[in-house]
């Protein structure tokens, strides 16, 4: 299967290419700056490289993207300085969701596609009604007042939640909520939730790039790990804290 993955040259992007490379699957990315990939990975013929931002891209250049592919991810994020946090795009990761998720709906497939959106244990899942405390529940509105980006999170989710809802016959979707990220060189163990299981705001957990990276190729590969979690919100952690042995 081909896949297509936007943010491929983020932190967390790049392993995810190189992850569902690993297994043998064939992926289009777009980047733009393409050496942002590495050698190693555009060495890798399985690997198509579309240079460009996908904020930028017609809805003609998106049908064209997602063309043959099975499958759509996206580790898009704000780059942390001011332009990406308060600049435009405002709305990079729910437009780029919506235009990409809307592309794949008007293929002709057999099998309904899949999209698999990078998000945040910041983010509720409003179809669980997952509670919250009002200490958080305050800082979330500040965040949502001086961080962009945050809104922009929840929006992208909300597409998936509202818009494409769970019936879809062309389309599935899952949206991957990590904890705090940190950099690690190898997968580890780690654990699946369908709502976080500590406060992502006062006593957040940890979660591994490679980790992430690794889960949402299983969602791309496996279909038993896609039916568990499909149009869910899976928040996952990195195993070793209180959330041990729980799945
Ligand atoms: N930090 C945390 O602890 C944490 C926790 C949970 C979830 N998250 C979420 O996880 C996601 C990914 O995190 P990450 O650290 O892997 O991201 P990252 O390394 O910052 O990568 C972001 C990706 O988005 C692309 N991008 C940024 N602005 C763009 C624009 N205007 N147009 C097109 N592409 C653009 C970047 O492309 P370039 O390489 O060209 O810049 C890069 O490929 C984010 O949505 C973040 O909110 C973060």
């Amino acid at each position: 299967m081909t896949s297509l993955i936007v943010g491929a040259t983020g932190a967390t992007g790049r392993l995810l290419v190189r992850e569902l490379l690993g297994r043998g699957q064939r992926v289009k990315a777009v980047a733009r700056t393409p050496s942002r990939l590495g050698d190693e990975l555009l060495c890798d013929p399985n690997l198509a490289v579309i240079e460009g931002s996908i904020a930028e891209m017609s809805d003609r250049d998106i049908a064209q993207l997602v063309s043959g592919c099975g499958a759509a991810a996206s580790c898009l994020g704000h780059n942390l300085t001011f332009q990406g946090v308060y600049g435009s795009p405002r709305r990079l990761v729910t437009d780029a969701t919506r235009r990409i998720c809307e592309a794949l709906r008007e293929q002709e497939r057999d099998l309904p596609a899949k999209f698999v959106l990078m998000n945040t244990t910041g983010n509720r899942n409003r179809d669980l009604e997952e509670q919250v405390s009002f200490a958080q529940k305050s800082v979330l509105v500040l965040l949502r007042l001086l961080l962009p980006p945050h809104v922009d999170n929840e929006q992208a989710a909300d597409y998936l939640r509202r818009k494409v809802g769970q019936e879809d016959p062309r389309l599935g979707w899952v949206a991957v909520r990590p904890d705090g990220l940190v950099d690690e060189d190898t997968v580890s163990e780690y654990s699946l939730h369908p709502s976080p299981i500590r406060s992502a705001i006062f006593d957040a957990g940890v979660t591994s790039r490679i980790n992430v990276a690794h889960f949402m190729a299983d969602l791309i590969t496996d279909a038993g790990v896609w039916s568990d979690w499909q149009g869910r919100m899976p928040v996952i952690y990195n195993a070793g804290g209180k959330e041990d042995g729980s799945t």
